[in-house]
């Protein structure tokens, strides 16, 4: 076991089922954990501090809907310079916790014209253009060397949550979220180039940590908050990442909600 994983377990009440990470804007939800036993990062042996905007940095586990989950408030980019391996170490950390599911979310930008900003997108499938994060040699204790990915995002979970949002009321978007490293944001000819592609949405986290959840055997569901729209439609947008943040803010009461109906 890492030392990471034998410090947390040491401060915690109960064994988590759920882990939640959740991404830019999204800390609010970690608010409505029941019970809460708050770790900061810089406490944890082996974990890195998170510093991109809108990013807290603590662990917090408690009660959430019917489960006992952990939630990283704040993750680590590739972008901030942090190598794949601390990127993708809370994951690990959280399988040897004895974890089976992960709810990975983000803010991410739409590809698909008929995304609007505010909506949520239940990610289906990833492509990754980001290093993948298991390059090196394969650590066999977590999983084999060549890892599928048909089914990185659990259809059990996606049903689930499709149900979940058709009982709240919403309409749930449904696709394929497309990683880079950034932290610069597309230009024009990008976002046309994913559309291509196939991708729905686009954002700088998320499938390396998806990866190595499907690397250890962790169910996972994905969800991205549509925080802005691409810039080649001719509509004058322009990426900021304060006002990803801020719509990353105002999408978050619908996708707590969801993931609370799911638990
Ligand atoms: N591109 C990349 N990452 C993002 C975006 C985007 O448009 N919006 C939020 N994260």
């Amino acid at each position: 076991m890492t030392a990471s994983a034998d410090y947390i377990l040491n401060h915690l009440g109960t064994r988590p089922s759920w882990a939640i990470t959740l991404g830019s804007g999204l800390g609010r939800l970690a608010d409505e954990i029941e019970n809460p036993t708050v770790i900061p990062y810089s406490d944890i042996p082996g974990f890195r501090r998170s510093t991109a905007v809108g990013h807290k940095g603590n662990l917090i586990a408690g009660r959430l809907g019917n489960s006992d989950v952990i939630a990283m408030q704040g993750r680590f980019h590739y972008y901030e310079g942090y190598s794949m391996d601390d990127v993708t170490l809370p994951v690990r950390v959280m399988s040897e916790l004895g974890v089976h599911r992960l709810v990975v979310s983000n803010a991410a930008g739409a590809v698909n014209p008929d995304y609007r900003v505010g909506d949520i997108m239940l990610i289906s499938d990833h492509i990754n253009l980001m290093p993948n994060p298991l390059i090196g040699p394969n650590r066999d204790e977590y999983g084999v060397r060549f890892p599928d990915m048909t089914e990185a995002y659990s259809p059990t979970l996606r049903a689930a949550a499709r149900a979940a949002a058709s009982a709240l009321g919403f309409e749930l978007r449904e696709g394929v979220y497309i990683a880079t490293t950034g932290p610069s944001y597309e230009t024009p000819a990008e976002y046309r180039f994913f559309r291509t592609a196939g991708a729905d949405a686009v954002g700088m986290s998320t499938v390396p940590e998806v990866i190595v959840a499907r690397h250890c055997g962790l169910e996972v569901l994905g969800l991205s908050v549509i925080t802005n729209q691409s810039n080649d439609l001719g509509n004058g947008t322009v990426n900021d990442g304060n006002d990803v943040v801020r719509a990353a803010d105002a999408g978050a009461t619908r996708l707590i909600a969801l993931v609370r109906a799911l638990l």
